[in-house]
């Protein structure tokens, strides 16, 4: 047996799923609104209480909403200040007693969409918005996208994040992530667009080219199983 736990910790929400050997769901997809303040203690233990319906795990694999390396956070721009610096694999494992693999949101959710061949990108919509890149399958690890500037001082975040979407109509907002996915074509020549996370079920009746494909959030989470592959 080798199963997977997928934790997915977002601004908004924290969830979580089991997966079998083959990424077959074991469980319902579990979630638990994100604490507040969003430390690493209360995280953690939001994961815990979490795990406690679930089907036993072999090994945990997390879906991190800001630049990882080796384990370490470095940035989490949509939680507490204070994450960077968090060796979450070694703080999870010592929680959990399974071992750990931790990577960008958006990493994890490109694992689970991504075809493997050419120039493939990932954005996510949600509390921030994450960007992943990959050619040939082969990611191109921590693109973050969110944080530069797009227009008129704002970053891309600013634009598409979740208080961008709170503070507008929806119809604008749509307007925008269009407008924000014409300009990666523009920069990166991507073969192919995928498009995840919470809001982008905003979009799932509008008309995009083929290059173009909507996710669930569900597939987000359940990224996490090629963590270990
Ligand atoms: C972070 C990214 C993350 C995205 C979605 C942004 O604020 O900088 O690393 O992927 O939010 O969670």
């Amino acid at each position: 047996m080798s199963n997977t736990l997928c934790v997915d910790i977002g601004g908004t929400g924290v969830k979580l799923i089991v997966v079998d050997v083959d990424g077959h769901q074991l469980c319902e997809r579990q979630k638990l609104p994100t604490p507040n303040p969003a430390t690493p203690e209360s995280i953690l233990e939001v994961i815990e209480t979490l795990t406690v319906e679930v089907p036993d795990f072999d090994r945990i694999s997390v879906g991190f909403p800001g630049v990882v390396r080796d384990g370490v956070i470095e940035t989490a721009a949509n939680l507490d200040q204070h994450w960077p610096g968090t060796n979450l694999v070694e703080r999870l494992q010592n929680k959990l007693g399974k071992p750990v693999r931790v990577a960008n949101d958006a990493d994890v959710q490109g694992f689970g969409c991504v075809t493997g061949h050419g120039v493939e990108m990932v954005l996510t919509f949600g509390t921030g918005m994450g960007s992943a890149l990959f050619i040939d399958g082969c990611l191109v690890p921590n693109l973050e996208l969110a944080h530069h500037v797009f227009k008129k001082g704002k970053t891309y975040e600013d634009y598409v994040g979740r208080d961008a979407l709170e503070s507008i109509d929806k119809t604008r907002w749509i307007q925008r992530v269009k407008r924000v996915i014409a300009s990666t074509k523009e920069v990166w020549n991507w073969d192919l667009m995928h498009l995840g996370g919470g809001n982008t079920k905003i979009l799932k009746n509008e008309c995009f080219a083929d290059n173009i494909r909507l996710h669930s959030n569900k597939a987000g989470v359940l990224g996490g199983y090629y963590l270990w592959k």
